[in-house]
């Protein structure tokens, strides 16, 4: 997504292919393998590059998901009294719009992930990284892509009998609810010089707030 992020991979791939820190401290490490390399650099971007190719079905999805992911998030991805909920506080309207309105009031007890996610990308890239939370990355391609289709259906944005895979991902992308959600005015990104591949857009963090110590949603009319 952006340079920032490739030259760190780039330079990190240099660190290990030139051996420095072997010439350094010698004795100390070995040069990474190709297979090593390729099992770290397994990142989704949001343009997709990166993504496997594979498909999965939402009922796959369901088979998968209760068994290896219902007891930490719920059989509907409601969640329990300890994870915040994957899926809720959606719907049709945001399917069309792009924004979460639940997001701006204060009617939603808990911000799901489904009302937060701009980009399909990240949903699959996490569940590939990191989950189950007791084994992550066990899971292949294919229930990855299983596991993400049956999220979206719980969430009501493919029907049950849709089967996602890596030349439909954008087509969904294109109906999640809170894709337009995005904002980099909180200025905690970077702006470069050239402005190209940069994440920020010079917003100022929010810094500047007065501080409020009784009745602030009266006061500033939140
Ligand atoms: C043992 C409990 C456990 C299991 C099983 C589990 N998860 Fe999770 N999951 C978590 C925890 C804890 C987090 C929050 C991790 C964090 O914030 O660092 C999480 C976070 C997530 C998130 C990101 C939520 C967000 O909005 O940030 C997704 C998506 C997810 N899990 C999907 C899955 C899927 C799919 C499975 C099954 C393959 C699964 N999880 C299995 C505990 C679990």
């Amino acid at each position: 997504m952006s340079k920032w992020f490739e030259w760190v991979g780039l330079a990190l791939i240099c660190v290990a292919g030139s051996g420095w820190a072997m010439d350094r401290y010698p004795g100390v490490g070995r040069a990474a393998t190709v297979a090593e390399v390729r099992a770290w650099d397994i990142d989704v971007r949001a343009d997709f590059r990166g993504l496997p190719e594979g498909e999965g079905s939402v009922v796959r999805g369901r088979e998968l998901y209760g068994a290896q992911c219902a007891a930490c998030h719920g059989s509907a991805g409601e969640s329990d009294a300890f994870f915040t909920p994957l899926v809720g506080g959606t719907s049709a309207h945001d399917i069309r719009s792009g924004h979460a309105r639940a997001l701006a009031g204060s009617a939603a007890a808990q911000r799901t992930t489904f009302m937060r996610l701009a980009t399909l990308s990240t949903l699959f890239d996490y569940i590939q990284r990191a989950m189950p939370w007791e084994t992550p990355k066990s899971l292949a391609p294919n229930d990855v892509y299983a596991l993400t289709a049956y999220l979206l259906h719980l969430a009501g944005i493919v029907p049950e009998a849709f089967t996602l895979s890596h030349s439909n991902m954008a087509n969904v992308q294109s109906r999640l609810p809170n894709r337009h959600g995005m904002t980099t005015d909180h200025g905690l990104w970077p702006v470069g010089e050239a402005g190209d591949g940069d994440m920020g857009n010079g917003g100022i963090p929010d810094i500047q707030a007065e501080r409020c110590m009784n009745e602030c949603r009266a006061v500033h009319g939140h």
